[in-house]
């Protein structure tokens, strides 16, 4: 037992006992490292930019990214710099880095595709900056180096972060993968932050996997859209410029290294996202992780990758990864927005979409612009990321898509 960070109510940590351990084993085993669970992904990368990374280092981040890992950022004292973006898969363009004055690296594997890990790795090994790898999207993505040997994703910088409201869909979760000899103090640095589970308010966690599983199911997709915002799992996107200049206020205040000052941002469409997690929800989360790793879904996930990887409109930086389970299979196209209207008629749901870019988002004073503004701008306005799972009841429409013109 321990005390919550704001208040004297006890809190039952969520590495404590069997259960807990229950859902880090299986991706420990898989993954070959140690994994601390987390009631959020967000709250995995605060942690890890907090623990291992100095204050007020300048840390390089793709500006195609979700929001949060942004925050997370911020709240950890870090000035984030948006990354040259690649047009080949979206994710960091290693080769036009500026590595003056970057100190750390959060490499986001959008929907699963790791581009340039393995390079990216060994430059911030050279230059001595710490890389943490933002797995969010990357549940089952295994690299294979030069001589066939295969590593996963979440291993290669020091610390690695996967988001279980994602691939898996349950109803939250996270694990931080970490060396050993940092495993004990991220994990008090953790139940530090924790505040007590709420059973009542778990209760659209545990539910709304099972919910959009059937409603997805019955091909109902506007009653599954507005489920999904109700019981919140995705979340629109909105931005305003309260919102950015009370964050960049917040941010310069950098003596105050307090988490709760940043809850708002970090609460953004994951409330709980520092509620430790009941037996309940966590045993719920298992079954979900075990499900999502099971041969069958596995073997779909493969099947849908393999025919959406085929369209003449899939990015090229998915051919190297054709063969692993990704997240979602991101198609260029020329009218993104159409397409995604034209699915949802189909009942196919469009979610994952990180646009605008951070800097454009909030700004200079919050996200140091990145040096391909066209490259980051065009990846937002024409991906197109499709569920793998879904590609069947997809693909009438994505046959008929124009591919988007190269910037
Ligand atoms: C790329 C990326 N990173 C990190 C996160 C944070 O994950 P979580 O919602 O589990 O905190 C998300 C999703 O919100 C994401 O899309």
């Amino acid at each position: 037992m321990n005390t919550s960070a704001t208040g004297d109510q006890p809190v039952t940590l969520s590495s404590e006992g069997p259960a807990a351990r229950s859902t880090e084993r299986p991706t420990e085993r898989r993954i070959g490292r140690r994994c601390l669970y987390m009631p959020s992904a967000r709250l995995g990368l605060y942690l890890a930019l907090r623990g291992l990374v100095p204050p007020g280092t300048r840390v390089l981040m793709s500006p195609v990214n979700c929001e949060t890992v942004m925050f997370a950022a911020v709240a950890a004292g870090l000035r984030p710099v948006m990354a040259p973006v690649s047009p080949a898969d979206g994710t960091i363009d290693v080769g036009r880095i500026d590595w003056d004055g970057i100190g750390a690296v959060v490499a986001t594997h959008l929907y699963g595709l790791p581009g340039e890990i393995r390079r990216l790795a060994a430059e911030c090994e050279r230059r001595g900056a710490v890389l943490v790898e933002d797995c969010a999207h990357a549940f089952q993505t295994e690299v294979t180096g030069p001589g066939g040997e295969r590593r996963h994703v979440g291993t290669f910088g020091a610390a690695g972060v996967f988001s279980l409201a994602k691939h898996p869909r349950a109803g939250g979760g996270g694990l931080l993968a970490v060396d050993d000899d940092v495993a004990e103090r991220l994990a008090k640095a953790r139940d530090e932050l924790l505040t007590a589970p709420a059973v009542g308010r778990e209760l659209p966690a545990v539910i709304a996997p099972l919910v959009r599983d059937a409603v997805f199911a019955l091909r109902l997709s506007g009653p599954a859209w507005r489920a999904a915002k109700a019981l919140r799992i995705e979340v629109a996107h909105e931005n305003d410029e309260a919102r950015v200049r009370d964050l960049a206020a917040a941010a310069d205040d950098t003596d105050d290294l307090d988490l709760t000052r940043f809850d708002r941002w970090m609460s953004v469409g994951a409330g709980g996202y520092r509620v430790a997690h009941s037996r309940l929800l966590r045993g719920a989360v298992a079954r979900r992780v075990r499900l999502v790793d099971g041969r069958r879904a596995r073997r779909r996930r493969l099947a849908g990758v393999r025919v959406l990887s085929a369209l003449p409109t899939a990015a090229t930086g998915v051919t190297a990864f054709a063969d692993q389970p990704l997240f979602r299979v991101p198609l260029l196209v020329a009218d993104r927005d159409a397409a995604r209207a034209a699915l949802e008629r189909r009942g196919v749901i469009t979610t994952c979409l990180y646009t605008p870019p951070l800097d454009d988002d909030f700004g200079p004073g919050l996200a140091e612009p990145g040096p391909t503004p066209q490259i980051a701008r065009w990846w937002a306005r024409h991906a197109l990321p499709v569920d793998p799972l879904q590609a069947a009841r997809a693909l009438p429409i994505l046959r008929r898509l124009v591919p988007a013109v190269h910037p």
